[in-house]
């Protein structure tokens, strides 16, 4: 995969006066079946599925220069922040060979989020997405103007090859991979799933129930606080984990049944699979050296409401957690009405300022410009 992207890179000259403007739109995602502990170069230990969402999203622009050699500046929400940029700038640096045209470029990336900065929810996913959508349009627009066609792309105007955006997605952030096809995404290689692979995501769309396409995701905001312990440390904890393999052997089995039940529509199984998986990431945390909690109390105190109101009315709701406090409470859009009545009558209570944030199953990544 690594020589087939660095044949097609577009080795031309950057036109003199060249000015160039990108701007995507990318979404975050949540995970079902959870990524957690990768080997070298953002290789995931197992297999994971996720909800692609849509309301939770990062919008990214980049202009751009002719220039002597590379140059990069990052805004985020219209002030200049280094310290967001530098890992999209070592992200830039370590890939030029794939994207040699950067060294001919001055770059201006800006990045804004949809979602309140103090929710606790991950950005990484929808702005490297984000940014990988904007640097490979912007390839794509200079390999148009070039005369000599790039290899590979026979002449024809080059598309933004859905494979190649989840492959250097997953470079800048491993879960980004997943973020650039709309509904579901499978990443990683399992015997289960024919094309999956380690390297890109591939997409669920066509192998998924319709009652999954417009599934929602409510985010009950315990704590807008930054996590006390990084996923790149969480991910580094599971080299030392005694329950490592045994995690990644389940993780296995997960994906094969959670695949089933997500074609078949069959949401015990779908409820049973992604709580257990919510719950084992956290289990995780607790025994890694050193350990740690993510959870708290409410994130409990939700966890257990949940359950009680699922047993009280049958609805099929259920949650979910990402390396964080916070609760994402999934549920088919046809309870929409009697879960949100629930979540504003009793949820709530347990959020940080009665915060929650009403998201669903979306689309993907979008043009803006
Ligand atoms: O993509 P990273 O390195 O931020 O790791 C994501 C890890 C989880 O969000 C906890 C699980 C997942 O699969 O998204």
């Amino acid at each position: 995969m690594e020589n087939k992207w660095l044949n097609e890179a577009f080795k031309g000259e950057v036109p003199s006066g060249f000015q160039g403007k990108v701007s995507w739109a990318s979404p975050s995602n949540i995970a079902l079946v959870k990524y957690w502990g990768k080997k070298e170069k953002q290789i995931p230990q197992n297999p994971s599925i996720s909800f692609t969402l849509s309301e939770c999203r990062s919008e990214t622009f980049i202009s751009c220069e002719k220039a002597d050699r590379f140059g990069f500046s990052f805004f985020f929400e219209d002030k200049e922040n280094p310290a967001f940029g530098a890992k999209i700038e070592k992200f830039l640096l370590e890939n030029q060979a794939f994207f040699p045209f950067i060294n001919q470029l001055n770059l201006k990336v800006e990045s804004r989020n949809t979602f309140p900065h103090s929710s606790g929810i991950a950005s990484s996913a929808s702005s490297m997405s984000a940014f990988v959508m904007c640097l490979l349009d912007l390839e794509r627009s200079l390999s148009l103007r070039s005369l000599r066609p790039i290899e590979g792309s026979k002449g024809r105007p080059l598309d933004i090859n859905s494979q190649k955006a989840s492959y250097f997605s997953r470079l800048a952030s491993g879960s980004a991979a997943r973020s650039v096809f709309p509904s579901m995404a499978l990443w990683g290689a399992t015997d289960c799933y024919k094309d999956s692979s380690d390297e890109y995501a591939v997409s669920l769309e066509n192998d998924i129930h319709p009652v999954f396409k417009t599934y929602r995701d409510s985010i009950l905001i315990v704590s807008g606080e930054q996590k006390s312990v990084s996923s790149r440390a969480g991910h580094a904890l599971m080299e030392g984990n005694p329950y490592a393999p045994a995690r990644y052997a389940q993780a296995n089995d997960n994906i094969k049944t959670l695949l089933a039940a997500l074609k078949s529509g069959d949401l015990d199984t779908f409820i049973n699979i992604t709580e257990s998986e919510a719950l084992q990431l956290h289990a995780l945390m607790m025994c890694s050296s050193p350990s740690y909690i993510l959870m708290k109390p409410n994130t409990l105190n939700l966890i257990n409401e949940i359950r009680e109101f699922r047993q009280e009315t049958k609805i099929p709701l259920c949650f979910t957690l990402d390396a964080g406090p916070n609760v994402h409470l999934l549920y088919p859009e046809s309870e929409a009405e009697k879960v949100e009545y629930y979540i504003k009558n009793v949820l709530a209570d347990y959020c940080a300022r009665d915060r929650w944030i009403a998201d669903h199953v979306g689309e993907g990544p979008k043009k803006l410009q």
